[in-house]
């Protein structure tokens, strides 16, 4: 089938909920794409932050060569070997006590809101707590919960009335933050970089004062790592930027979300709970179909180990800082104003809009991406290398120079 075939048939029957790149993609491998025309892409956003092992990694091939053999699904109802062991290892590059499996980043987050109403309305006495504070420019996702967590207008205005009890504190704000906080706040759910919201990093500051005012309340510290966690930024973990020295368990979240990366582009999301926050939950009172199943969960442990292995988060720290500096340079050019980021989770904020930026960088041969109208947001893949990085800057300077 061609591309213009492809498009027809989409635009006939297919939801017209996304803005698709003109890419019929064919096959990948490591940071590249190809597509049915032949030609090669250099893939800087790794399905949004979600192939940070590049395409089609030999050890993920051939490990779902062996597994596609056996049950793909048992339901919850039966026990996998695999499913014990990859909570274990969450629980273990976390910091955290127990892992309950999801499908997505959206459910992730759904799973967190709910053990966090639980986690702080189990202990007695005191008022109710309801209210949920999240940030100014945050995204969680598109279901009622998440979406309700989820601060831009366009996404929530046209689903109103959303869940109630959510209220927004101004990015990055430590006063308005303690403005809004109360007794009767159930949870604070942050990103410790906003993804979508631009490439925005937290401060020490506000992390580490959410974290002193939930504690001392009985409320929950929500840390959305669906975008920024698992190796994005050269940590396992985007908060782990914000601990204090000789940080302790007290300092870290009482939940977190992942998803995107986890398994290897097979859809998986999981919510990490500390053991207070796990305490309360027992069996039917939260649950999915699919979550935790035996392909997902023994592919996400592969990644985990291919991560290690390869020394991938290392790798990203170096190749993210290489990445930071070379972007800088481009500040020299009228149309490029701030670099921001962290790890190899990178923006360049612009002065004029970025999609066409964009789409000149596809004709190129680069796939990058834009958020917020005039941020270009990179999120390739870890394996990537200084010398892509360096082709993909001389595009970008040349594209830059047009504007
Ligand atoms: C920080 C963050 N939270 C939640 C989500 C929602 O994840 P999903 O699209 O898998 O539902 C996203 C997706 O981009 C995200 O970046």
């Amino acid at each position: 089938m061609s591309l213009k075939s492809v498009q027809e048939l989409e635009e006939e029957h297919l939801l017209g909920t996304y803005n698709r790149y003109s890419i019929l993609v064919d096959r990948g491998r490591g940071p590249y794409l190809v597509d049915r025309s032949h030609k090669r892409y250099l893939d800087l956003l790794s399905g949004i932050g979600v192939n940070i092992l590049g395409h089609n990694h030999p050890r993920i091939v051939r490990l779902l060569r062996k597994q596609i053999k056996r049950p793909l699904h048992v339901s919850n109802l039966m026990y996998h070997e695999y499913a014990g062991r990859l909570a274990q290892r969450l629980c273990a590059i976390s910091g955290l006590d127990k892992a309950f499996f999801t499908n997505s980043g959206a459910e992730s987050v759904e799973g967190a809101l709910k053990f966090a109403r639980l986690f702080a309305n189990s202990g007695r006495g005191g008022p109710r707590k309801r209210r949920v504070l999240a940030l100014e420019g945050s995204f969680h996702g598109r279901t009622m919960g998440a979406l309700s967590a989820t601060h831009p207008v366009r996404y929530r205005d046209a689903f109103e009335p959303l869940v109630p009890g959510f209220d927004f504190v101004g990015f990055d704000d430590v006063e308005d933050l303690e403005r809004r906080f109360s007794d009767d706040v159930a949870a604070v759910i942050l990103e410790a970089v906003q993804g979508e919201g631009g490439v925005r990093p937290i401060s020490d500051a506000f992390y580490r004062r959410a974290r002193e005012l939930t504690r001392a309340a009985g409320a929950a510290l929500i840390a959305d790592e669906i975008q920024c966690g698992l190796g994005r930024t050269g940590r396992w973990f985007g908060f782990e930027r914000c601990l204090p020295p000789g940080s302790v368990y007290a300092d870290r979240p009482d939940l977190i979300a992942i998803a995107k990366p986890l398994a290897g582009g097979i859809p998986m999301g999981a919510v990490l709970l500390k053991a207070a926050v796990a305490d309360p939950i027992r069996a039917g009172i939260h649950g999915t179909t699919f979550g935790g199943g035996p392909l997902a969960c023994r592919v996400a442990l592969e990644v985990l180990k291919i991560v290690e292995e390869e020394r991938l988060l290392d790798h990203a720290r170096d190749v993210g800082s290489y990445f930071e500096q070379r972007l800088e340079e481009l500040l020299v050019l009228p149309a490029a104003t701030e670099v921001r980021g962290d790890g190899l989770m990178l923006a360049l904020e612009l002065g004029v809009a970025a999609r066409p930026v964009v789409e000149r960088l596809i004709a190129a041969g680069f796939i990058a991406n834009s958020t917020r109208n005039t941020v270009l947001r990179f999120l390739p893949p870890l394996i990537i290398r200084k010398k892509q990085v360096d082709r993909f800057i001389a595009a970008l300077r040349a594209e830059l120079e047009k504007e």
